[in-house]
């Protein structure tokens, strides 16, 4: 059966720890210089309502380096974006490629797309979830830190994509993650209950709090995201607002782990959700992150589009 992935909430442990094992290899590789290309003559057709650099050039230069294709299909320019059907888009793209990966706006969409294609369908993103920046950031940590077990999370901002896809993960290997978000903008409630059932299996400690002291009070990892996510464009003014207490900076900082990592899945607004400082500052591993997205989305292209996978 073709495999998706849609969501953290779909993985098992060991399907993460399989995909984090398999980006050190790939990355690894890399480093060597050893080609390595599974997925020679494959073709990955990337759909993009939204904009991107890192979900774009990294998907691209990963299928590449894997012995594959890209395409490029702004959603703007293909006849899905006239109204086209998703479920013709995907038979239609089936027939032409050996995998999808698609950034838009509803999370249903996505899903739609992966019940009627053929082919395996990854999600670059939506206004719910954003999982392989998650898997990337997991692999980032892992990598630096060596375990992720043991480990504190915190993550200060809007309740969004980043923030619902953290949960999932969290809750999925038995974290302990705290969100601190303004009243009004907690992560989405229905991610926050599965969450909460599933850390009930794992052991995971999830909190949701608007205090960012208490939040990231003994952490080891601090992440934020933008206040105002792609399509929220005319909220901006009042979400500056709404957010002014929750900027990670050195002063949210001193309640950390002295030696606490910062992250930010880019691009960010110095001067808003965090400071310039703290961005370019010695916590901040936020290029190695973007780095990583490199290497685990290629483990990802390898295990979903790869022959030897079942
Ligand atoms: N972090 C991330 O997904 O970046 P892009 O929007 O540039 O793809
Ligand atoms: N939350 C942000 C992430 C960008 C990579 C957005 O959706 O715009």
């Amino acid at each position: 059966m073709k495999k998706d992935l849609l969501s953290i909430v779909d993985l098992s442990r060991e399907d993460i720890s399989q995909i984090l094992e398999h980006s050190a290899v790939l990355k690894e590789k890399h480093k060597a210089g050893i080609s390595y290309q599974p997925l020679k003559g494959k073709c990955l057709g990337m759909i993009f309502a939204k904009s991107s650099t890192r979900t774009r050039v990294s998907f691209e230069v990963g299928i590449y380096q894997l012995g594959g294709y890209a395409l490029f299909l702004s959603a703007r320019d293909i006849q899905l974006g006239r109204g086209e059907t998703i479920a013709d888009t995907a038979h239609v793209l089936s027939r032409y490629v050996d995998g999808i990966m698609i950034r838009t706006f509803h999370q249903a969409d996505v899903e739609e797309l992966a019940r009627m294609a053929e082919i395996p369908v990854i999600n670059g993103l939506t206004d719910l979830l954003h999982p392989c920046q998650v898997l990337a950031d997991l692999f980032t940590i892992q990598e630096r830190l060596g375990t992720l077990d043991g480990l504190q999370v915190a993550y200060v901002g809007d309740g969004n994509n980043m923030a619902n896809s953290w949960l999932h993960a969290a809750a999925r290997l038995g974290m302990t993650l705290s969100v601190a978000s303004p009243r009004g903008y907690e992560p989405d409630a229905q991610v926050v209950d599965a969450a909460r059932k599933t850390a009930k299996q794992t052991g995971a400690s999830l909190k949701i709090t608007d205090d960012p002291a208490a939040a990231v009070r003994g952490a080891h990892i601090i992440c934020t995201d933008v206040w105002a996510s792609m399509g929220q464009e005319g909220e901006e003014e009042k979400r500056r607002r709404d957010f002014s207490r929750f900027q990670v900076n050195a002063e949210l900082g001193r309640h950390a782990d002295p030696d606490y990592l910062f992250m930010h899945c880019l691009p960010a607004h110095r001067g808003e959700e965090v400071s310039a400082e703290i961005l370019d500052g010695p916590h901040s591993i936020v290029f190695d992150e973007a780095e990583n997205r490199l290497h685990t989305q290629k483990a990802i292209m390898e295990l979903l589009m790869g022959d030897d996978t079942a």
